[in-house]
């Protein structure tokens, strides 16, 4: 296990990189956290290291997107996903089997099909002091998903672009957690130590 400290967007998508240069085809990379925790800036990251060129954002509507690289980098929200029959019609399975490395967003929606074989990484937020700041926005998530989902969540995509990215920062700090699930990924993390820097 690593526990990371990220204190801004910058610092957590550094550590994505960092992983992204280690990933291989079937590398599966599942990233939970709750509303505007950062998962997809972490992914842009992995995409990064990955050689990725161009934008990554929240696969939100379309809940895949494929991004060629050295290898392919295949992006999941399985936010929206209703049980396996769903995430099979998505074309889950063939991302997992397939040619490239998978990042997971809200993979505990299809646990079932994950591999033992994964890392999991849990991006954690600094716990809400309950002081209601009275800004707009809760509750109100522009992707209409989370309702009642988390009461703490006052984040949303509530800028009306639609783009499924959480724009409104709550605080810089995150905590990252990695768990890596078999040797390869334990490797992988030991050498993580390593490259990621200071902020651990
Ligand atoms: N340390 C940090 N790491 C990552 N993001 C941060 C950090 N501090 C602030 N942020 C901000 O939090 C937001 C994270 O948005 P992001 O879209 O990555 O969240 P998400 O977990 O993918 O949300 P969703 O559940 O909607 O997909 C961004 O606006 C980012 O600038
Ligand atoms: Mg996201």
């Amino acid at each position: 296990m690593l526990v990371y400290r990220a204190f801004s967007p910058r610092d957590t998508r550094r550590l994505g990189e960092a992983l992204g240069k280690l990933l291989d085809p079937g590398d599966v990379v599942c990233i939970e956290g709750q509303l505007g925790a950062g998962k997809t800036v972490f992914v842009q990251g992995v995409a990064a290291g990955m050689g990725v060129r161009g934008r990554v954002v929240s696969p939100t509507f379309t809940i895949i997107h494929e991004h060629p690289g050295k290898i392919p980098l295949y992006h999941i929200d399985a936010y929206r996903l209703e049980g396996v029959p769903d995430a099979e019609s998505a074309g889950v399975e063939e991302c997992l089997y397939g040619a490239g490395a998978v990042a997971i967003e809200w993979p505990e929606r299809i646990r079932e099909l994950l591999p033992e074989e994964r890392l999991d990484v849990e991006i954690r937020m600094p716990i809400d002091d309950g002081i209601d700041d009275g800004g707009g926005g809760r509750g109100t998530s522009g992707k209409g998903k989370r309702d009642g989902e988390s009461l703490d969540d006052d984040e949303g995509d509530g800028d009306g672009d639609g783009d499924g990215h959480s724009d409104g920062d709550v605080s810089g700090a995150r905590e990252i957690v990695l768990f890596p699930r078999g040797d390869r990924f334990r490797r992988m993390v030991e050498e993580l130590k390593a490259l990621a820097g200071p902020g651990y």
